[in-house]
Formats: structure tokens, sequence, C-alpha cells
């Protein structure tokens, strides 16, 4: 939408406090339909006649705001009364303050600005425009500070003053109609306990680690303050431990008015479980008085899980969890540090359990569509989009890269939507010869620094990238990204077959490289003195050769023998980061080890998924052993509690041990394979998906040595079934029944 309305910021330069853009206006005729549109750079929340507009929180949201800035549009018909009162707060956010860690802000734009259009359209059939412009009042407000990491302070005792007349401005990015979800208030969690740590400080215990914020609603002495901190666990004297959220001050500071007052942030957010009361001006507090508000993007929930073992329940939670938490707006590697950064990688690991969880079609389509506009010129792509690192750049990486051709492909497998596809195609292409370009070898990645298995367990303690070397993990990702690229190509009637025949031949050059004598060895690699000795000898490096393909004749049994006695010797614990854990289980079922898939996914012991839950967590966390047996923590420098990367396995649980799977032949779920691999450990388990050919659901039970399995395939979709005997048959709509 084009408008003529002019971008505007104020008059004075508050440094972090808010500001409000006002205007009054009167309707004199009957309104038939009054449409408001709003942006800004920075955030900004639209009150009219005093009440706060739309279900959207922090909006216009975060995109990559040198080259787009969403609007949203609002209708205020019913809102509007004879004289009227508009107000816009306009607050720093993404855009204006710190982001991509505390030293950098400013990054977008060095102040706040606003744009704003109204059309009333009267019964008569009279138009009538209000546009901002230099003609809006600016006033200070009571927010005297909102920064995403730090958080906010708002005093209400602070006088309101007009600042002077709008001032017009520039604005270098484009304005595009809100193209993702609205990022929304969700669950309202009352505190489990009120309680004092043996430091004596008074602590709430909300239950549930979460991405949000506490509302208070209270009434004390005027000019009195509340000072909160928030804190995702405690440590192991009980007190509230906050080094891992490095300098993100999560603080929220407020002054109360002496009337009933309502608090919680407008411009902030917070990562945490618990908070401080660190000031608090009553003599005790009420708990009915705190609310923890979990915000995230409005998604559509689509899948359901539960089986007989109470702590995978437990895990699924935190899985669906630490997606809510994660999914604010674009995804992000975490919540509570300062960092809540849109990193490529761990949105492509986490992407297929993350469909199965909620429709996540639109929320891609709004990221995807900055991770286009950021691509480098060569095809490169960034660690982090949108970027936003001064003077900084992530590294290009594969498996982080190799988002833009992982996502758009499992995005029209999952909603089948081909413009989407063909949207993205030529940033696929551009990703896949950017690596073809970048040698030392036709057909191999090997250069440049690279993320590798992140946060593997098999590499020294001090490193985050894992022993197996990162060109072998670059050169299968090459592998992999080139054959979805091949596919989209197909699927879009696009001609591929220059990629199409690129595939065998890296696929030898990896042979010729890394196989040997039917084993994976490292037959020549380059590697700087200082790193550790390279060795293809890592449970990801089989995973991933199993995964992608590269195994000819006997060696898929003898990679999965290797990679099973690996993890039997390492008392049945894997030591995969994020590259591998994703597709670990996959390997070994697939390859005749479903039994120890089994086992790994009920280990407890670190590093396990069940670990993380028998210690009492409610969200993923960022390492295996985020705590560690001894009760002491990993390096505060990274050690989220809320980080999604490790909940790929959800793509295991339910695609694999429950067995439903989109067919890649017949998107939208219309053709399913329906294949459950269940085991009596787990009792019974049951998943279904609302896709977007209906509802599929797989419930599977043992009675004695009998598994029983209920099947609900959508009406008109098909299921190619397998059961574990070998019995076949294609299921058209309808439920059914089996035993075996
Ligand atoms: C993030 C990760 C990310 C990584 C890059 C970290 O700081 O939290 O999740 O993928 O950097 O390897």
């Amino acid at each position: 939408m084009k408008t003529q309305a002019k971008w505007i910021m104020s008059p004075k330069d508050l440094g972090g406090a808010a500001v409000s853009f006002v205007k009054n206006f009167n309707t004199n005729k009957t309104v038939k339909k009054a449409t408001v549109c709003a942006s800004a750079i920075g955030l900004y929340a639209f009150y009219l006649n005093g009440n706060r507009v739309g279900k959207g929180v922090l909006t216009p949201g975060w995109t990559s705001y040198r080259h787009r800035v969403q609007y949203q549009t609002y209708d205020v018909t019913s809102l509007l009364q004879a004289e009227n009162n508009l107000e816009l707060c306009v607050g720093e956010g993404w855009a204006v303050g710190y982001v991509g860690y505390s030293d950098t802000n400013h990054f977008f734009a060095d102040h706040t600005s606003l744009i704003f259009w109204m059309e009333v359209l009267y019964t008569d059939g009279t138009r009538e425009q209000l546009l901002s412009d230099a003609s809006w009042e600016v006033y200070t407000s009571p927010i005297l500070s909102g920064e995403i990491y730090h958080g906010e302070t708002v005093d209400l005792t602070a006088p309101i003053e007009l600042l002077g007349q709008a001032v017009e401005c520039e604005v270098e990015g484009k304005l595009i109609p809100q193209v993702g979800e609205w990022i929304v208030e969700n669950e309202r969690i009352a505190p489990v306990e009120i309680f004092r740590t043996p430091k004596g400080e008074l602590v709430l215990d909300f239950g549930q680690n979460l991405t949000g914020y506490v509302e208070i609603k209270i009434q004390g002495p005027r000019g009195s303050r509340i000072v909160l901190h928030h804190a995702e666990v405690l440590d192991k004297d009980g007190n509230l431990y906050t080094e891992n959220l490095r300098a993100a001050r999560n603080e929220n500071i407020y002054v109360l008015s002496g009337g009933k007052d309502t608090f919680k942030p407008t411009f902030s957010f917070q990562g945490f479980r618990y908070v401080r009361l660190t000031e608090f001006p009553l003599e005790t507090p009420d708990p009915e008085s705190f609310r923890a508000i979990a915000v995230h993007s409005e998604m559509k929930r689509t899948g359901s899980f539960v089986c007989g073992n109470e702590k995978i329940n437990q895990l699924y939670h935190n899985i669906v969890w630490g997606q809510k938490c994660n999914y604010l707006d674009l995804p992000t590697d975490c919540p509570q540090r300062d960092e809540r950064l849109g990193w490529t990688g761990d949105a492509q690991i986490f992407f297929r359990a993350a469909a199965i969880n909620y429709d996540v079609e639109r929320f891609f389509e709004k990221w995807l569509g900055d991770v286009a506009l950021e691509q480098h010129k060569n095809g490169a792509v960034a660690g982090i989009v949108p970027h936003c690192l001064q003077g900084k750049v992530t590294r290009i990486s594969s498996a982080w890269g190799d988002a833009v051709t992982i996502i758009p492909w499992n995005l029209y497998v999952t909603y089948g939507s081909k413009k989407l596809l063909k949207k993205h195609f030529p940033m696929m292409k551009k990703w896949v010869d950017y690596i073809h370009a970048a040698g030392p070898e036709e057909y191999l990645w090997l250069e440049g620094r690279h993320y590798g298995d992140w946060l593997a367990m098999d590499n020294d303690p001090d490193r985050n990238d894992g022993a197996t070397p990162t060109y072998f993990i670059a050169s299968l990702y090459y592998l992999y990204s080139t054959s979805l690229l091949v596919k989209a190509g197909k699927v879009l009637g696009i001609d591929v077959s220059k990629y199409e025949a690129l595939l065998p031949k890296i696929r030898a050059a990896i042979r010729a490289r890394y196989v040997k004598d039917g084993d994976l060895r490292l037959v020549a690699d380059t590697w700087k003195e200082g790193d550790p000795e390279p060795t293809l000898q890592t449970q990801t490096a089989y995973v991933l050769a199993l995964y992608f393909g590269i195994c000819d004749g006997d060696e898929a049994n003898l990679f999965a023998n290797r990679l099973a006695a690996m993890i039997r010797a390492n008392g049945t614990r894997m030591t995969t980061g994020f590259v591998g854990t994703p597709y670990l289980l996959h390997a070994l079922s697939e390859n005749g080890h479903l039994e120890l898939a089994y086992e790994l996914l009920l280990q407890e012991k670190s590093p396990s998924w069940l670990y993380s839950v028998c210690h009492g967590a409610t969200t993923m966390w960022e390492h295996w052993n985020s705590l560690k047996e001894d009760g002491s923590f990993w390096n505060p420098h990274m050690n989220s509690f809320n980080h999604y990367a490790y909940g790929a396995v959800l793509d295991w649980i339910v695609g694999v041990s429950v067995g439903i799977q989109p067919m890649e032949s017949a998107p939208t779920y219309k053709e399913i394979s329906i294949a459950p691999r269940p085991h009596a450990c787990l009792g019974f388990a049951d998943a279904s998906i609302l896709t977007r050919s209906g509802k599929v659901r797989v419930h599977w039970y043992y009675k004695g040595n009998t598994v029983y399995y209920e099947i609900e395939v959508p009406e008109d979709s098909i299921a190619h079934l397998r059961l574990p005997s070998g019995y076949t048959a294609t299921l058209s709509g309808g439920t059914y029944h089996f035993a075996e």
C-alpha cells in the first residue's frame, strides 16, 4: 500500500526512553469503516482513546529493517467516537536498542520513528485520511527505558511533557504489509511458589521456563518501586542463577502511581522461570497479583503426542515449549541472554519437529524473505538473519547456510506451496553455487570456518565445535543441499540437469577423500596447527555418512555397527552435537539398530535427552549438560536453558516411533508414509498431526506381546502402511485397526 504519510521522529532525543506521538481528531459524520496502518523503526504500541488497539505486541516485529519494515493494519471502526485521541508510544526495540550482543546498539537506525495512516469511510460515501506528519505532537511517556535485553523502567509518577512537534524523517527500508504471524500474549501462568532463597531473596517460581514477562497488578504507596530480576534456574544452593544471561540485565523497574496499577513491559521480554522481587513495596506479595505471560508468534497448533513413559512426555512438553519460547517473530536461538538471534543453523535443525507441533508456514515465509534479502551477492548466507552485529561477521558455515535449501524444501513437502518454493529457488541455487565455487576442489567444500558439530561432547571441553572435521560435514551438506535443489527444480519444472550431474561427482569426491577400505577414514584434510587431530571416528561422522547416503554395498551395515559400537563404548550415550543429533536415531533405526535407538532415547545419564528431564527441565537445554551432575553449570558464556536444537528428536519420535511421515512425492500429506516402529518400553504411543489435508493419527499400544494399532487417515489422503512384520497396505481415508 502506497501512502502519503510521512515518517516522523521526536524533536528531542531522549536516549532509551519511549516517546508518544499524539494526534486528536473529530468525526462529525457516521463512520462506516475506519482502517489504520502503522509501523515504526523501533517498536510501537497503539492506543485509541486510551485503549490499546490490536492483539499484537512488539509490533512491527523484526525484519531486516534496512530492506523492509512491516506495517500492521487495524480495523478501528467500532473504536471511533466523535472526539478521538490517537497515541502511539514508540520504544527502541530491535531496530534501535541493543541487539546482537550488548555492545551493539543503533544497528539499523540511530533514532526511533513512526509512520501512521488512517482512512475513514463515512456512511455518506465520503472518505477522510489522517496521516502522520509534522503536525503531530510528541510527548514523554512513563517508559523511561525499554531494551530487549536489559528490561524496562516504567515510572507512573513521571510527568508527561510535551517535547514539541514531530519532525519528518527518512527511513531506508521499504514498507510492506505484515507477512509474518502476529506476536501475541499466550498462556498466563500463576506462580507455583513464592519463597526465600538461602541468600534471603524473595523469589517467585512460575514452574515453567518461558519467554515473555510478568504482569503485576498492585496498589501501593505512590513513588514506591518494584524491581524484578529474571532467571531460568537456581544454583545448587537454591539461589537465583543469572550469570548465563551474560550482559542482559533482564531487569524491570516499576514506580507505582498510588492508584490501582498494572505493570508489564511494552518493549522488552525476558526468558525466565524464576523472578526475584529485588525491591517490593508491600509486606507480603500476593500470588494473585502476578502472572507470567508467555509471548510468542501466533501459530496454529497442529501436533499432539503422548506415550506411556512420563519422562518422554515431559521431553515432548519441553520440546514444544522450546519452540514457543524461540518462535518469537523469527526462529531464535534462545530468549534470555544478550543474543536472541535468528541463527540459521538452529532453525534448520529443528524445522521438521517444528512443523509437527505447529503450522509454521507463514512464520517461515516471513523469515525466509529476510534470509533471501540478506543473502550475499556471491550466494553466501550468514549465520544470523537479520544480521545485526556491528563490525563483526558471522561465519559462512555449512549446516547453518544450508537452512536456505532445507527449510524451503521441507516447507513445500509439509504445506505444498510451490509459490514459496519458486520464490526461494534462486536463493537455494545461489547457495549451492556459492559452495561449488568455494574450492579448492570442485566437488568438495574444503574452505572457511564452520561451526561444525556445534557443542558435541567429543572434543576438548573448552571447544564448541565438536571433533568431526568441519570440511567433512561441509562436503556432506554440499551433497545434501544440491540434492534438495535438484528436487525443487524438478517440482518446479526448472532445468536442473547441471546440478543433477553434480550429485554423483560430489558423492564420488566425498568417498575418495573420506571412505577407505570400507570404513570412514580421513584420506587427507587441511587442518591447522593447534586444532585437535582430525578424526572421522566420531558418532556424527557415521551418522552423516549413513543419513546422507554415501555408503556403497555393505558399508551401511558396517558403518551402523561402528556407530552402535561407539555408542555402546560410551555407556550407551551419544556424543553428537547440533549437526549429528537430529539424524542420530534415524541413522540407527534405518540401519538395523532400532533397539539401540530406543535405549538412547530412554537414557537418563548425560549426554542424553532425558538427562535434562531428570534434572527438572521444562524447556530444552543448549548443552546436554548445561547443569552438570555435581550441580555446577556449564561455562556461563554459552549456557542457555531454552535452546530448541536438540528437540529435533521429535522428528524421530513422531516420524519413526509413531511412524507418521509426509511423502515428498505428494506434499501436504496427500500421501503419507505410516510405518510405526513400536517398542514395549513406551507401552503405548499416540500422535496426531492436523495436516493441510486433514488429521492423521497413529496410536499403538502393547497388550502382552501383541501390538495393537489404530490409524486414522485424512479423508482425501492415501497412507502407505508398513507394519513391523513387513505387512503393507494402501489405506484411503478412514480409521483402521490392526494387531500383530
Ligand atoms: C548460538 C547457537 C548458534 C551458535 C553458532 C550460539 O551463540 O546460541 O545456537 O547456532 O552460536 O554456532
